[in-house]
């Protein structure tokens, strides 16, 4: 389904064999085990349980992760050029891929203790679980420092009371990350990051959402009723859950900006190919001008996502600022994904409009990219923000 690499070789991005074996291996598990079923998986909601289960056991769940917790150690590039080509393929599977490095073993990695890392990372690391990121409620998206959901302190535990929403991994994950607010007085300079397990009592599981695309992840609300959660599952010092949340999202917004450039590029390659078989009077679509400029276009635009998402990418591994080259790469790829999946529906035309030709799914799949973990508009926000920073 895919095509060969567009590395940046050319421009100095220095792509290493290391990297290129990664981008390799991701964009063969995408073709070889997760095309395979996935109109189905589409259709019927289907968590592709075994496939996660694969991606475990290659590594894609805790790529970022030292080696000393189970992790493969590689670097943001690398993580970016996987997601990428699982993208191109398989957003849902992705957006699993994602949540589980970038918002839930970073996390913990960056700022959980050494008994929370022996306890949690190591498991999540390899796959054996996969985790879920909670900050998201009923009343609270965009405005995320609008927590409703408590964690009272009584001492040497708290006790967790709220909904989330729109949890990714939500029935499937073994542990949360759940970010409530304690001390409401101090506003978002109150709230803590509690590790809640799965099974805890009072820890349910609700409805599972209908959705437009990414159809086979697993999208839940949850539910805490009087949840004990003990104190050292608390992640940081009292009141960081809120800076928590903002310094794991600033990572899981490179995630993201590499699945939408991966959705894109995905749509993009089908289209392509389909305006060389398909013909119309008498020739290749290809052969038309009205399909080559549109072709040219996705191009050009999927090519300068990459930059922007490889940047971003660049910058987190020189430990450099990345908090606006983030918001900036999540902010274009998704705006640009969503067009080149309607371009290259429109490239198939009536074909496009059905299922077994992948990209209407691409196209369902683009909006959320558009939505989750900051949307556009958000976006904009933080990247104003830092212009005056
Ligand atoms: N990085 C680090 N810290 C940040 C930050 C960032 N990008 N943005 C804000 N902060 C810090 C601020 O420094 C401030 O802390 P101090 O007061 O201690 O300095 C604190 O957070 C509050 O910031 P603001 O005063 O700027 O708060 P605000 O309410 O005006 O704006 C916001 C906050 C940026 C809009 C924030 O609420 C936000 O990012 N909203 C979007 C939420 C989001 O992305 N949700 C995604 C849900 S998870 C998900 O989607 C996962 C999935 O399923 C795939």
């Amino acid at each position: 389904m895919t095509t060969a690499p567009q590395d940046l070789q050319g421009l100095n991005f220095n792509l290493s064999e290391e990297h290129l074996a990664v981008q390799e291996a991701a964009r063969d598990f995408a073709n070889t085990e997760l095309l395979p079923g996935i109109v189905e998986r589409d259709n019927a909601q289907q968590f592709p349980a075994e496939q996660v289960q694969k991606m475990g056991e290659l590594g894609f769940l805790g790529m970022m992760v030292s080696p000393d917790y189970g992790g493969g150690g590689m670097d943001t590039v690398s993580y970016v050029l996987a997601i990428e080509e699982i993208s191109k393929v398989d957003a849902s599977a992705s957006v699993i891929m994602s949540v589980n490095n970038s918002l839930v073993c970073y996390g913990l990695e960056a700022f959980g203790s050494e008994e929370q890392k022996q306890k949690y990372l190591v498991p999540l690391a390899s796959g054996q679980m996969i985790g879920a990121f909670c900050l998201s409620e009923p009343e609270a998206g965009s405005d995320a420092t609008s927590q409703s959901t408590t964690a009272d302190d009584m001492g040497d535990h708290y006790v967790v009371n709220g909904t989330k929403n729109w949890i990714t991994n939500g029935s499937t994950s073994g542990v949360a990350l759940v970010i409530a607010q304690t001390h409401r007085e101090k506003g978002h300079r109150g709230i803590n990051c509690l590790i809640v397990e799965k099974g805890t009592p009072g820890f349910v599981v609700g409805k599972k959402e209908d959705k437009l695309g990414i159809r086979a992840s697993d999208t839940h609300s949850l539910l805490f009723t009087d949840v004990n959660v003990p104190k050292e599952n608390r992640i940081g010092d009292d009141g960081f859950g809120f800076k928590f949340a903002m310094s794991t999202l600033n990572g899981g917004r490179i995630g993201i900006a590499a699945q939408a450039l991966g959705i894109a590029a995905g749509a993009y390659e089908l289209a392509l190919k389909y305006s060389q078989e398909r013909k119309a009077f008498g020739k290749a679509i290809f052969e038309h001008q009205a399909i080559q400029f549109k072709l040219a276009e996705m191009a050009t635009k999927i090519e300068a996502a990459r930059l922007l998402v490889y940047k971003a990418a660049r910058l987190k591994d020189e430990h450099k600022d990345y908090v606006q080259a983030a918001a900036m790469a999540k902010l274009f790829a998704s705006e640009i994904a969503m067009w080149a999946a309607t371009e290259a529906v429109q490239i198939h035309g009536g074909y496009g409009f059905v299922k077994e030709f992948h990209v209407e799914r691409m196209m369902r799949d683009a909006k959320i990219t558009q939505i989750y973990e900051g949307t556009s508009e958000i976006q904009k926000l933080v990247i104003a923000r830092e212009l005056i920073r």
